[in-house]
Formats: structure tokens, sequence, C-alpha cells
């Protein structure tokens, strides 16, 4: 028979198992909530008070659901108040060596009905349960952050698990309000095995210089719609987390994408962690970034476009439609701009071989328009300063946000997003999870408007799979190579990998 869960412990209230003690309660459940000392116990009791005060000030919430949602949690500082619950869930700081000796604990607190989860986004389960005497009752609860937010739970099974166990917690998780999907226990999972691959690509490219931070987050949030760029949402996950994962991917994959990128250790070394202490890449004390007014582009009356088709055209009428004078030329023969006071070059391969070719190479930047309101302004080393300036001005002036970047392949967006795409493609390859988990754990865990394989759909197979091609031959980088089975897919002309998938 199904077992049920009508009274739940949640061990560790930080951010993580506060959340999860309120997801618990709000769905009706009797929750023990447990922490180390009175000062940890405090700061869990702050967290579930102003996670239910916001939801009644959002009118979300009466003042009595919160009073009766508050109510059924209890709070402690003893372990042995569990040893009646029917399920534990540990959200204890990320080390095994705690989590194990908690496991061992509860093991013989619990009764032996009890089923003992953990919410590690990391650490290998199996490794957790063999710290019990019931290893079989051991299964891994994955919530994501903000926890009373986020529709996924991905309930991670070990070969040792109990049979019916995992739909047992699937179930749960159902009657929280939540979707679950179901995995296997390998590091990150399904969904921070792409999501800390992705974000790791963003802290690299930082790195490398080729855009800036407040860049690289307008690009993704804005390009592909992403709930928040990646440095914004390093900072919400913590950069401590976010090393540690990045850690255990790398020590499972050895894939250098996951080493975690030398800014993350320096920012964790040196305390800085993101929204949990006001400071990790983003500072609580840092304001809104001083408009800069049109400057540049005032100086500028011809623009030279060197494009083809619809793009070119439309880029002409907004330009014109702004009092600009736009001049056109094709790859070819780039004379019909050589004498503009600056040019674009819209594409979405580097540029640096069109500024070879003609007089001003200085005034030459790269443009590729990405969805209806960003465009990627790229500077070749020729590229002056005044003409990035211009262009980023004339980019606001059609109303779009520029993302200012290097002259490198696939320059931002479609750097970070295609290699994130591949990596689904090479989940869903190695049979580790199916199209249909692998896009709920990105929408739903992640708050993506679209998983990444169905956005691998609505981009093209082929377009991915060339751009995956370019990246690799500019980086050299081994998992920038597109997998076997995309480029299968595409050679054999099947236009969708979902249809594939089944
Ligand atoms: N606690 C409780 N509720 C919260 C909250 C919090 N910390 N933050 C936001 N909310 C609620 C708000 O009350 C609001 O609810 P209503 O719509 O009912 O009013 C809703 O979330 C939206 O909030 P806001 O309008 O204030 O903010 P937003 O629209 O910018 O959304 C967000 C905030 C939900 C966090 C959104 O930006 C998002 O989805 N971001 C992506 C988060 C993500 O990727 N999480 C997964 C991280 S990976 C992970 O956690 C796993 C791991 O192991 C590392």
């Amino acid at each position: 028979m199904a077992q049920t869960f009508e009274t739940v412990g949640v061990v560790g209230l930080g951010t993580m198992g506060a959340g999860i003690a309120e997801v618990f309660a709000r769905a009706g459940v009797q929750v023990i909530g447990v922490e180390a000392d009175d000062a940890a116990l405090d700061r869990g009791r702050g967290h579930l008070d102003r996670s239910t005060g916001r939801a009644v000030t959002k009118g979300k919430l009466t003042e009595d659901d919160r009073s009766e949602i508050l109510g059924r949690i209890t709070l402690t500082t003893s372990r042995e108040d569990l040893a009646d619950a029917d399920l534990v869930i540990e959200a204890i700081p990320e080390i095994m060596e705690f989590k194990r000796g908690l496991f061992a604990d509860l093991d013989r607190i619990c009764k032996p009905s009890a089923v003992l989860a953990t919410n590690t986004s990391s650490l290998s389960v199996t490794a957790i349960a063999a710290s019990t005497s019931r290893p079989g009752r051991v299964i891994g609860m994955h919530f994501f952050n903000p926890a009373p937010v986020m529709k996924l739970v991905e309930v991670v099974h070990t070969v040792v698990t109990d049979d019916g166990l995992a739909d047992d917690i699937a179930a749960l998780a159902r009657r929280l309000g939540k979707t679950p999907i179901t995995a296997g226990d390998r590091a990150g999972f399904v969904v921070n095995r792409l999501l800390l691959g992705y974000l790791n690509h963003a802290c690299a490219l930082l790195e490398s210089g080729l855009a800036g931070r407040d860049d690289i987050d307008a690009a993704m949030k804005l390009g592909v719609g992403l709930p928040m760029g990646p440095f914004t949402l390093l900072d919400l996950i913590g950069l401590d987390t976010s090393y540690e994962v990045c850690e255990v991917l790398f020590r499972e994959t050895r894939d250098r994408r996951h080493a975690p990128a030398p800014v993350l250790r320096e920012l964790v070394t040196a305390g800085l962690l993101g929204r949990k202490t006001g400071r990790g890449f983003y500072s609580d004390a840092e304001g809104a970034p001083a408009a800069e007014g049109d400057r540049r582009a005032a100086s500028v009356s011809t623009v030279g476009i060197v494009g083809a088709g619809p793009e070119a055209a439309a880029l002409v009428a907004a330009l014109d439609g702004a009092g600009f004078k736009a001049v056109v030329a094709e790859n070819s023969d780039l004379a019909p701009v050589a004498d503009a006071d600056v040019i674009v070059a819209l594409s979405d391969r580097p540029i640096v071989e069109l500024a070879v070719r003609i007089p001003h190479p200085d005034r030459l930047a790269g443009l590729h328009l990405v969805g209806d309101d960003v465009a990627e302004v790229a500077s070749t080393v020729l590229t002056s300063e005044e003409t990035a300036g211009a262009v980023r001005d004339l980019v606001k002036i059609l109303g779009r946000t520029p993302v200012m970047c290097g002259d490198r392949a696939e320059f931002v967006v479609n750097a970070l997003l295609y290699a994130y795409l591949n990596d689904a493609v090479r989940m869903l390859e190695s049979g580790y999870a199916s199209a249909g988990d692998i896009d709920t754990g990105m929408r739903l865990g992640c708050g993506y408007p679209a998983g990444p394989l169905e956005m691998l759909d609505a981009i093209g197979l082929e377009t991915v799979r060339d751009g995956l091609r370019a990246l690799y031959a500019e980086y050299r980088e081994p998992s920038f190579a597109p997998v076997p089975l995309l480029d299968q897919l595409v050679t054999a002309g099947v236009p969708s990998i979902r249809e594939y998938a089944g």
C-alpha cells in the first residue's frame, strides 16, 4: 500500500529548509523543524515569518491562513523530537561528513518505517544512504530555490532504494502542488547538471573578458526570456552551493567546463556568497546603474549596414525613422559603406574578416539581433571605443537592449545557449533522463520559458549544430562539439528531437 506522510521533519532551516517546511505546512502536513541551536532556530523562524508575511502583504494569504500554516510548524533544537516523524528531510550544508553523521543519528532516532530524505543538490544519495541501517528507505527529494515558488521536485532513487518508494515520494510531491521527476543518483541529477554547466560557462565568459556581468545577465534574461541572468541566479543559489555542485560535477564528468570558475572560488573564499551574505556578483548596496545619454550617436549621420534580406531592410527602415541615413552593402562588395560614420555588420559570426577589407576598420562593429528585445554589439580588436559607444546608442534608439561583447564565435547568447542545449542532448543520448523530464525539469525547476529540447526544436537542429561547430572550431572545447545524436538527426533530416525521442 502506498505510504502516506502526515508528520514530516525538516532538519536545517536555512533558506531551503525553511522554504521546504513552509511548503509542507501549506499542504496541511504537520512539520517539525530542527536546527542546531537557538540562534539558528531564530534565523529559521525569521525566514518563515518573512516568506509568509510577504504572501499576506501581496494578498495571497490571509492572516488567519498564515497563523494556521505557522501553527503546523513546531520548532526545536532536539533531533530526538523526530522519533515519530513519517518522513525527515535534511537540508543542512553540503558537507558529506555532516550529512552522514546526521543520517546515522536519524537512523537511530526515527521509527523503522520512517523515510529519510536528503535535499542535497550535488552529493551522492547512495553514500548518504550507506550511513544508515535502512538504505532502502533513504531517497533524494530535491527542491528548488525559492522552494515555495518553484514547482519541481527531483525524486532521486539509488540502486538500493525500496521498490515503490520513489512513487510514494512522487505522490507526496504532487500533494504539495509540485511536479516530480524521478532520476538516478548521478552528480547534479537532471537540473543542476544542465544548469550549473551553463552558469559556470557564464563565469568563464566573464573571466575571459568577452562581456561584462550586466551585459551577460541582460543577454540571457531579455534575449532568451529566462527569469534571471546567470549572475543574478548564482547569487540566489549561493556561490558556495554553486561552487560545490560544479566541483562534484567535475569529479564525475572530468569535463573542464564543470571545473568551478576561478572567480567562484575567489568570491567564496572572500565570504561573498551571494544574497545570503548581501554580496556576491552583485551587492545589496549597489545602486541602479547610472543612465547613459545617447551621447555617441549624436556625431553619427550615416550608418553603413553590411547585410541582406528582411533583417537589413528592417534596420534601414528603423534607422531612417530615427533620422539617420542608412546605406547598405553586401559581404561581397563593401564599397557602398566604406565612408559611413559607423558600419554595422549584421552577423551571428565573428566579423573581423570584414574589418580587414575596409579602409576604416575602427568604424565597424558586429550586430546580432536576438529575439525582439536585444542586440549584441561585437567589437573586434580594431573597433574604436567611439564606434562601439555609437552603435550601443543606436541600438537603444532602436528600442533594443545592447549587449556589448567581443568578436568571438556565437558571441554571448548563442555561446551559452547552444552549449547548454548540447548538454541536454548528451543527457538524452545517455539514456539518463527522458526528453519530457529534461524539459519539465528546466521549465519548472528554473522557470525557463521552455525546456532545452523544446528550445532546440524551435531554433532548429541544424542551426544549433552549426553554431556548436563554430564554437568548437574557435574554443576547441571538446564538450562544444555537437553530440553525435544531434549531428545524426541533422544528417538524417529529422526536424524535431522531441518527436525522435517519442
Ligand atoms: N520566498 C517565497 N516566495 C517568493 C520568494 C521567496 N524567496 N521569491 C519570490 N517569491 C514569490 C513572490 O511572492 C511572487 O509570488 P506571487 O506571484 O504569488 O505574488 C512570485 O514568487 C514572483 O516573485 P516576484 O514577482 O517578486 O519576483 P519575480 O517575478 O522576479 O520572480 C523568481 C522571482 C520566482 C525567483 C523568478 O525570478 C525565478 O523563477 N527565478 C529562477 C529561479 C531558479 O532558477 N531557481 C532554481 C535555482 S537552482 C536550485 O535551486 C537547485 C540547486 O540545488 C542549486
